[in-house]
Formats: C-alpha cells, structure tokens, sequence
C-alpha cells in the first residue's frame, strides 16, 4: 500500500456551491455559515464555486459569468475570508475535469442511475439529459479527492453523492491496491440541514422552484424577507412547547428550525419562548431575526458585487493555490493507473 501523497496532514476540507441560479436561505443556513465557522487552525479549507456542475443543464453564458461572481460574492459575504481559506471557480482548475474522467473510468453507470438527484433534475426525459449531468457525481467526487479533503459540509440533500464519492475512493484504492485517496465523512450538522420551501413543507427550499415566494434569496431585501415570511404556509395551531409536538406540522417545523439555526439556538429554546402562541406572534419575531441576520450579507453582497475585477483577483489568486494542491496528488493519480509520464 503506498502511503496518501500529502505527507504533512493537516485536515483539509472542501465544498461547492453552484452557480446556476440566486442563492437562498437554504444554501446559507446548510452551508455557507457553516463553511465560514469551519475556517481556523484546526482545518485547511478550500471552497469552489462549481461552474463546471452548473453546465451540465443549460446556463446562459453571459448569466453564468455574473452568477459565477455573484456565488463568490456570497461566500465572502457569508465570511469565508479568502485569507484563510482557499475561495475559486472550478473551471480555472483544471485538475477537476481530469480527475473526473479518470473517475468515470472507475464509478460504474448503475452508481448513478441510482442518484435520485439525477432522477429529479433529469425528469421524465432522461434519454434527453446531458451525459454531464449523469456524470456529475463523478465530477463531484473529483472535486473532494484530488485535494485529499477528509471532511464535506453540506446540506442534506448531498448526502448521497458523498456517499458515492467514499465507494469511488474505496474502488478506486482497492483496484490499484494502494490507500491513496480517503474516505471523506460527510459534514451535515446542525438544525438547517434541510430547509424546506415557505409555500410546502414537505419540499426543499430551492433556486429551482418556480415561485419566488417558497423561498428567501440572498438578494431580497429587508421588506421581501418580511413579506415572504408573513405569507409563509402554516397552520391555525398555537406552538407547543417542544419539537416533538411538531412531527406532524412539517411548515410549523420549518419555521422553528430556521429561527433557530439563524439565532444560533436549539428548536427547544425558540419553542420555550413561544409556547401557547400561535404565528400571529411567531411570524413578525422570525421576520426580524431574518432581517437582521440576513441584511448585513445582502448589504455586503452587493459591496463585492459593485467591483468585479476585485472578486475576479480573489477568484485567480484561488486558482493557483488551489491548483498547487491539486496537480501533485492528479499527478500521482495518473502514476498510479499507469499513465505514461514523461513531460516535467
Ligand atoms: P448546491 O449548489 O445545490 O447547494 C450548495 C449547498 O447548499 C446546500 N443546500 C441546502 N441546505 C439546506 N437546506 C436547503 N434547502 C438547501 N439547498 C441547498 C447543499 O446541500 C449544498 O451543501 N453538488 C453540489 C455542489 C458540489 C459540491 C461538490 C458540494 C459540487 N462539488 C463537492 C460539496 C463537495 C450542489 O449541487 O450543491
């Protein structure tokens, strides 16, 4: 067994966020926040704005440069310092397409049929999809193994994904006989990982949704955020005391939860406070915890987003300390399938 190529270990961490629409509540409150209050001693941590994903449905090219910024701007704003941690776009490293394809090599087309992501995304008319996108997770998987990272925030929803990253490093370490890539743990922590749409609470909040009102956007402002909240589905009932008087009020919960991971409280503190009333009371004291927690991200957003050529130095200078990282383990990679090398 060759030993991992990094010999000074120093957790490394790594997640993604596309570019293929506005970014919402659920991409902050399950990711974001969590990406910057992950930064410090203990950990390496490299975050990427997954440009390459976002194509593999269609994108506008002059709308995916300005989402590519925009997703950059909402890291930054949401705290990941590009002084400590590594911040850029998946397409100017291009390790990630090469280590995808030598994963397609190795994952195996059942993997992912299986993705209910691609199921869902590729709808009734899967014959029609882009092969990209029944290869995302491979790429995904590149993303994660050619820096070695160890550790994967992430909302819910992309469990299963990082669970196939772990059988493609376990494939790919069993078939070349080396421990050479390893099994990432999934990071999907805390009372948000799962924020669900405003209008249905038995769906995700999403950028794909087609009503605007099911979710909160990065970019709405203070009055947007009220209103939605005032007009979030609920029910007559007033609040119990505990969560577990919630399991079968999947809108009430939701609401719950999103207070309290914005108020970084547990669901039972919030419910304490708010037990006997009913959303008459809750909604206007959620609004405000919203408005409060979201308005100075939204305000620096559209800082970052007023100089471009600024995010664009951040994004390159990134790249290079990303791609420093990545080409050494890509190219031990290669040397490992047998690839000839013969250029220095
Ligand atoms: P994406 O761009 O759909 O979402 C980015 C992150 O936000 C989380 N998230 C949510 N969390 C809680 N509640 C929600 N409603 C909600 N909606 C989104 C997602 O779980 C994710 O953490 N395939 C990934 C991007 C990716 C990636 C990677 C992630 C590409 N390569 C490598 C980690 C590591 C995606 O489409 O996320």
């Amino acid at each position: 067994m060759s030993e991992p190529t990094n010999s000074t270990f120093r957790p490394r961490i790594f997640s993604g966020i596309q570019p293929s629409g506005g970014l919402t509540l659920g991409n902050y409150l399950g990711a974001l926040k969590r990406f910057a209050a992950l930064q410090g001693d203990q950990a390496e941590t490299v975050y990427c704005v997954v440009d390459l994903h976002a194509i593999t449905v269609w994108q506008d090219p002059q709308v995916l440069l300005s989402r590519t910024r925009e997703a950059a701007a909402a890291f930054m704003a949401s705290g990941v310092d590009p002084a400590q941690s590594i911040l850029f776009n998946q397409s100017q490293v291009s390790a990630h397409a090469e280590m995808a394809w030598l994963f397609n090599t190795v994952a195996r087309v059942g993997w992912m049929y299986r993705m209910t992501q691609f199921k869902d995304k590729a709808g009734k008319n899967s014959e029609n999809a882009s092969l990209g996108l029944l290869a995302y997770p491979a790429l995904m998987a590149a993303d994660i193994l050619t820096y070695q990272a160890t550790a994967v925030p992430v909302g819910e929803d992309q469990k299963q994904h990082l669970e196939l990253t772990r059988d493609i490093a376990a494939k790919f370490n069993h078939d070349y006989g080396v421990n050479h890539f390893p099994i990432t743990e999934p990071l999907i922590e805390g009372v948000a990982t799962r924020v669900m749409s405003l209008r249905d609470g038995s769906k995700k909040m999403s950028k794909s949704d087609p009503s605007d009102a099911s979710r909160i956007n990065l970019t709405d402002d203070a009055d947007t955020i009220a209103q939605k909240i005032r007009k979030a589905r609920t029910d007559a009932d007033p609040l119990p005391g505990q969560m577990d008087g919630l399991k079968d009020r999947p809108e009430a919960r939701n609401l719950v939860n999103i207070y309290a991971a914005l108020a970084d409280e547990t669901p039972d503190q919030v419910l304490g406070r708010f037990e006997g009333q009913g959303f008459g009371a809750f909604k206007p004291a959620l609004a405000e915890v919203a408005v409060e927690a979201m308005a100075p991200i939204t305000r620096k957003m559209s800082e970052y987003m007023a100089d471009p050529a600024q995010i664009d130095a951040v994004l390159a200078d990134g790249a290079e300390r990303a791609d420093a990282i990545a080409r050494p383990i890509l190219d031990r990679t290669k040397e490992i399938m047998g690839l000839l090398r013969t250029r220095r």
